[in-house]
C-alpha cells in the first residue's frame, strides 16, 4: 500500500512540478530564450531555439533522468561576423546559473571579449571550452578560480600572456580537479610552470606554440608537457 501512495507522489509531482510534459524544464527554456540574443548563429542548422521541447534545440543536451540541461554548444560557428564585432563582447555568466546540472558549456569561436557578474558557481560544470576567444586575454583569470568543479579547461588561442596563476594563490587550488589544460596558441612564458605545478590531477597539459625559452619533454606522475617555441 505505502508503495503504491509513493509511486503517486511521484506521478504528481511529475505532472505538477517543473518538469514539463514536453521533457524541458521551463526555467531552463526561460533562460535559454534569454542566452539566444548572444549567440545569433544558433539557429542556423537544427532545430532552431523558440518552441517546443528545449532539450531537442541546436546545441542543447539534457539529462535522460531528470530532463534538465547537461551541455551547451553555443559556438558561434561562423566567421563571417568578425569582423563586425571585432571588439568583442562581454558575457554575462549569470546567465547560466538556472542551468543546475550544466556539465558541459562550450562557447568556442565566440568573439568574447570577458565575463561580467561574478555570482556564478556552477558547481556541476567539468567541461569548459573557451577555445578561440583571442579578444579574451587574461580578463578571464579571475573568474576561472569560479570554476572549481572544472576537469577539462580549454584556453587555446585565447591571448593569455606572460605567466598566470591558475590555481589562484590567494583561493588556495580552486581548479584543484583540473585534469585536461589547453593552453596552446597563446603568449606564454616559462613562468608558467610554476603556477601549473599546483594542479594536482594534471594529466594532459598543451603548450604548444607560446613563447616558452626552450623545447624540452617532461615526463613523470603520468603528465605529458608538449611545449614548443612559437614561429
Ligand atoms: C554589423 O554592424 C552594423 C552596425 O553596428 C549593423 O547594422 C549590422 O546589422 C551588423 N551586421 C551583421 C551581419 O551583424
Ligand atoms: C546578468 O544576468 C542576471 C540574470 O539574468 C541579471 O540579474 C543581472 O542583472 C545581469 N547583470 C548585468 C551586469 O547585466
Ligand atoms: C566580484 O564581485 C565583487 C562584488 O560585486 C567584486 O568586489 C569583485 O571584485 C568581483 N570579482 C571579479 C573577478 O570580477
Ligand atoms: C614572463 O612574463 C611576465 C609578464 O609579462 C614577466 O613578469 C616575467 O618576468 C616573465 N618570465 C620569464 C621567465 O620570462
Amino acid at each position: 500500500m505505502e508503495y503504491w501512495k509513493l509511486v503517486w507522489v511521484f506521478v504528481l509531482a511529475f505532472l505538477f512540478g517543473g518538469y514539463q510534459s514536453e521533457g524541458c524544464w521551463e526555467i531552463e527554456k526561460a533562460a535559454l530564450l534569454q542566452l539566444k540574443p548572444f549567440f545569433p548563429h544558433i539557429n542556423d542548422e537544427g532545430i532552431s531555439w523558440g518552441k517546443g521541447n528545449c532539450c531537442r534545440w541546436n546545441g542543447v543536451e539534457c539529462s535522460t533522468s531528470t530532463g534538465r540541461v547537461t551541455r551547451l554548444f553555443l559556438e558561434y560557428r561562423s566567421v563571417e561576423v568578425y569582423n563586425n564585432i571585432s571588439q568583442g563582447w562581454y558575457l554575462n555568466i549569470s546567465l547560466f546559473l538556472p542551468f543546475h546540472e550544466l556539465n558541459s558549456l562550450d562557447l568556442g569561436n565566440s568573439y568574447i571579449a570577458g565575463f561580467i557578474d561574478n555570482h556564478s558557481f556552477m558547481n556541476k560544470l567539468e567541461i569548459l571550452d573557451l577555445s578561440n576567444n583571442k579578444l579574451l586575454g587574461n580578463n578571464i583569470l579571475p573568474y576561472l578560480a569560479e570554476f572549481t568543479s572544472l576537469k577539462t579547461l580549454l584556453l587555446d588561442n585565447c591571448g593569455l600572456e606572460g605567466s598566470i596563476d591558475i590555481s589562484g594563490k590567494k583561493r588556495q587550488l580552486r581548479l584543484a580537479k583540473l585534469e585536461v589544460l589547453d593552453l596552446s596558441f597563446n603568449y606564454f612564458n616559462n613562468s608558467i610552470f610554476s603556477s601549473l605545478a599546483a594542479l594536482p590531477h594534471l594529466k594532459s597539459l598543451n603548450l604548444e606554440c607560446n613563447l616558452l625559452i626552450q623545447s624540452t619533454y617532461i615526463q613523470g606522475k603520468g603528465t605529458k608537457v608538449d611545449e614548443s617555441r612559437r614561429a
